[in-house]
């Protein structure tokens, strides 16, 4: 075993002049931790696996870590996302490897859950009207008493998915005094009554909701599943809010009921193509509040992203086993548990 444990970092975490991309990412911990080694890795995308031979874990931005990615010699022990969506990591691959996937759930989960109250507020307080009103000087100010906001005492707040992000949307909501209603088949029940959230069937989320949220990932099963005839279901005073993936909601669908105004708005911080079409006819309405799938991005976001990856490789090179697998199956595999092993033991030395 080499006498170093070393990390790779995608080579866009660096900026062409050398400039870090993210400075809030502190890299500090991992320099001084004693026998580690860091290093950025030229860019490539996806990333070259020749590029990965002499690593123990990459701690990856942007770029697809593909099939065609995975080194030679079984060294490569885990792949860290910054942050928690995995769609550019081959996981099927990493699994046939022994390499374990890591994502930042502990990075996201106050940051999302932030922005999606960001929505909520934006929305029931009519932000973006009440801006524009008062930029066009005292003739739109003068029509202020036509744009009355919602309150949100006694409404019910709605979520499909109480996970990382929809429980933490709760716990900061709860001061509101809402109503709390969830639909999610793979709900933790304790979680759900610790924070007074009444689980429901998928069709009553959309009924009974005064503010929809999507806080479920996207999967074959959640593609459109906020479609027309469920749109249809709403109230016509309802908000919608997606800060979870833009295909999670048939876009079209959505275009149309806000057209219609069958309900009142929506705030959409993800989209079905990223980024829109100049000419999405979404972009002209002005029932909607959106922001570029960055509304999360804040310096205490990025730094809490890079914390919980450098914790991540640290960990493992410890011989432990970090927070935020996602592909836990590889913790059984041997070759994986070998490399671990033989990790806490260099590190005992
Ligand atoms: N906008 C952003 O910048 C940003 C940042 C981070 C995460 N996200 C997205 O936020 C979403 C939630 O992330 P998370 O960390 O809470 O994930 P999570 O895995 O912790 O929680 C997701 C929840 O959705 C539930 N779920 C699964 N299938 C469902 C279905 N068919 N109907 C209803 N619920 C279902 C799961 O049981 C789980 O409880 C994800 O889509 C993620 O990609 C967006």
């Amino acid at each position: 075993m080499a006498d170093k444990f070393r990390v790779a970092l995608s080579g866009d975490f660096k900026k062409p002049d050398g400039s870090p991309t993210f400075p809030d990412f502190d890299l500090e911990p991992l320099k001084s931790a004693p026998g580690v080694e860091m290093a950025f890795l030229p860019a490539a995308n996806p990333i070259d696996s020749r590029h990965l031979a002499d690593f123990d874990a990459l701690i990856l931005l942007v770029p697809r870590f593909g099939r065609e990615s995975v080194p030679p010699g079984g060294r490569l022990s885990v792949v860290a996302r910054f942050g928690v969506g995995y769609d550019n990591v081959d996981v099927d691959a990493c699994n046939e490897a022994g390499i374990a996937v890591v994502i930042t759930p502990d990075g996201v989960r106050r940051p999302v859950a932030v922005s999606i109250l960001t929505l909520i507020l934006a929305l029931t307080g009519k932000l973006r009207i009440k801006d524009r009103l008062t930029r066009a000087g005292p003739a739109g100010f003068n029509q202020r008493a036509e744009h009355m906001g919602s309150g949100l005492v006694g409404l019910t707040l709605g979520s499909l998915g109480i996970g990382n992000i929809g429980a933490e949307m709760f716990r900061l909501a709860k001061p509101l005094d809402m109503k709390f209603i969830a639909h999610d088949p793979y709900a933790d029940r304790a979680v759900a009554i610790d924070l007074g959230v009444e689980l429901t069937s998928l069709e009553e989320v959309f009924r009974r909701s005064d503010i929809l949220t999507v806080n479920c990932p996207l999967t074959q099963e959640t593609r459109h599943l906020v479609n027309g005839e469920r749109l249809l279901l709403m109230k016509p005073n309802a908000y919608l809010i997606n800060t979870a993936r833009g295909p999670i909601v048939d876009q079209k669908a959505l275009t149309e009921a806000l057209t219609r105004r069958r309900i009142a708005g929506a705030g959409l911080d993800v989209f079905e193509t990223e980024p829109p079409a100049e000419n999405d006819p979404l972009l002209k309405l002005d029932n909607v509040v959106l922001t570029p799938h960055a509304l999360c991005w804040t310096d205490q976001c990025f730094a809490g992203n890079g914390a919980a990856d450098v914790k991540a490789v640290i960990d493992i090179q410890q011989g432990r086993v970090p927070r935020g697998v996602v592909n836990r199956k590889v913790l059984d595999d041997p070759r994986f548990q070998a490399r671990l092993k033989a990790y806490a033991a260099r590190a005992r030395a």
